[in-house]
């Protein structure tokens, strides 16, 4: 019989590193405020230290908040009905961006090169979503890493003045939590996806 103990199954790391890591949430619900100009600057740090084949740099973060967050709706919107969406999707378009004070449209811009390819470019420029979402819950706020036919979407490229071989990879929506984060579910099987060769 095994010994009773009061231990809790998966005690809490006292690691604030991997607390970061195990407890990472998305937050759906932000308010103001965002990240400051220098908090801003820190998750940008953080997210330049990704990892990045041949250090190219191969991402570009279009960043909105107050009257900007009004400029990319209305980018947005003409999207939409550049591209014949359903009316209720165009009414909504102008709004979207503000379900956060600050909005990151993270793009992947690949350059040209001999031996990296545009793929490992894009994941690099994705992995920059994942890192500025964690930096910026270390620094208290909250944020969510948001997709949808925008991303792919060649008008709304155009809005913003992508070039042809750039691809976004996410809107990061951060901010102040508006309400207490849920605790991070406990994984039935950690090691379940992991497979041995
Ligand atoms: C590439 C990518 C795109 C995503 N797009 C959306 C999205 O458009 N809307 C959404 O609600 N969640 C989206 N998610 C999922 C959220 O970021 C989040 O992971 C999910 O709500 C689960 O919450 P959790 O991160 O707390 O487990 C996306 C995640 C990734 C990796």
């Amino acid at each position: 019989m095994a010994a009773v103990t009061s231990e809790p199954p998966n005690p809490a790391p006292s690691n604030p590193a991997l607390e970061l890591l195990l407890n990472r949430r998305s937050c759906h619900r932000l308010t103001a405020p965002g990240p400051s100009d220098e908090e801003l600057a820190l998750i940008l740090r953080a997210a330049r230290r990704v990892p990045d084949f041949g250090h190219l740099q191969p991402y570009r973060f279009l960043a909105a908040r107050g009257d900007g967050l009004d400029r990319l709706g209305q980018a947005m919107h003409r999207a939409a009905e550049a591209a014949g969406k359903p009316a209720e999707i165009i009414e909504r378009t102008p709004r979207m961006p503000h379900r956060a004070p600050l909005v990151i449209v993270v793009a992947a811009s690949p350059r040209p090169h001999q031996t990296i390819p545009v793929f490992d470019q894009q994941l690099c420029a994705a992995s920059t979503v994942l890192t500025m979402q964690l930096a910026a819950r270390a620094l208290g706020y909250g944020g969510v890493w948001r997709s949808g036919w925008l991303m792919y979407d060649p008008g709304f490229h155009r809005e913003l003045g992508l070039a042809e071989q750039e691809q976004i990879v996410g809107f990061l929506y951060l901010g102040t939590p508006a309400r207490p984060e849920e605790p991070a579910p406990e994984p039935v099987d950690p090691l379940a996806p992991l497979c041995w060769l």
